[in-house]
């Protein structure tokens, strides 16, 4: 059991229940009997290793580098395509993604042809002020795995639950609230803790930003997105493909076979993949269906989902008006 009290059952057991949390809540932590101890401490070494590598390399590299120091929030570093940096952490990763049950959860939700679009180690370093609240692509899910205990939620993905669940988006609302102001409210969202080896699951639709670090610890964890039968993928900017080489290397496995954007996949423009459809009469996947859910008659986000948003929409105005006032200040003390 996590400490993710409601929303962190280990529910490996009880798999169709775990789905039913996930598709509620919009997040769940499924515990942490996947990988074995000596498996995920060799993830957390190996990944923070390469981390490290990466960061200096980068200092003098002139070509695009998988380390990224930008765009994951202050205090916050992230390599991608990680599992393509070593063939014991691709071994892992396959172990993961392999597994039966959660195999299971990823059908459930993303329909049988779902895809990886990007696997990322995500170190949060002690005084990382955060990540603003907001949502990511159509379709999308995250794959979390704990690489150091985290029960205080110390630079943790943090999120709004239900919030999958309502219509609008988060930026159509004007409410992607900064970090400031998201730790401000850590009560009203739920972090995403747990112990290391824990496996959890999001919907990038889910309300979410990431609370700061007020800890003397790193927090690692690595992040595998998915996106579902029918949806779209790109690359470009700070997200490379996977090296062919790395595909001919890991072929025959279940990661080569979600890795491989030529595979399973329509090409509708560059760098552009469309997922295969499950086609038939089946129902659009329940990642895509979370877009429109009055039109797919899913439950309501519920009350408190609602309260927080009404909060918000009062909070952020007056949070802008004060900015102007202390820019227009400045202006006139010219
Ligand atoms: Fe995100």
């Amino acid at each position: 059991m996590t400490a993710m009290g409601k929303y962190g059952l280990n529910l490996l057991s009880n798999i169709h229940d775990s789905i039913d949390d996930l598709k509620s809540a919009g997040f769940i932590n499924i515990g942490g009997d996947i990988l074995s101890a000596s498996e995920v401490r060799q993830l957390r070494d190996l990944s923070g290793e390469l981390l490290l590598q990466f960061e200096q390399e980068t200092r003098t590299a002139t070509a695009p580098t998988d380390f990224k120091r930008t765009g994951v929030g202050e205090g916050a570093w992230a390599l991608t395509r990680l599992s393509q940096h070593h063939p014991a952490i691709s071994q892992t990763i396959d172990k993961v993604v392999s597994d039966k049950n959660v195999k299971t959860i990823l059908k459930s939700i993303l329909g049988t042809n779902y895809k990886i679009w990007e696997i990322s180690l995500r170190r949060s370093s002690p005084g990382d002020t955060g990540l603003y609240l907001h949502q990511d692509a159509l379709g999308q899910i995250n794959l979390v795995i704990l690489l150091t205990d985290n029960l205080a939620g110390d630079g943790a993905t943090s999120f709004l639950p239900k919030s999958h669940l309502v219509a609008k988006t988060a930026k159509s609302l004007r409410v992607e609230a900064p970090p400031v102001l998201l730790n401000f409210m850590r009560g009203l969202l739920k972090p995403f803790t747990g112990r290391a080896g824990d496996i959890g699951f999001f919907f990038n639709r889910t309300w979410h930003g990431r609370f700061s670090n007020q800890s003397t610890k790193s927090h690692d964890v690595i992040l595998i997105a998915f996106f579902p039968s029918g949806a779209t993928f790109g690359f470009g900017g700070s997200y490379l493909e996977p090296s062919q080489k790395y595909l001919s290397e890991i072929k025959g496995t279940e990661l080569s076979r979600l890795l491989d954007p030529g595979y399973g996949t329509e090409l509708v423009a560059d760098k552009l993949y469309k997922v295969a459809s499950d086609g038939g009469n089946t129902e659009a996947p329940f990642s895509l269906q979370i877009a429109d859910p009055v039109g797919h008659n899913l439950k309501t986000a519920g009350w408190r989902a609602y309260v927080v948003i009404l909060l918000l929409r009062i909070i952020m105005p007056l949070g802008r008006i004060a900015r102007r006032g202390m820019a227009s200040n400045r202006v006139d003390t010219k």
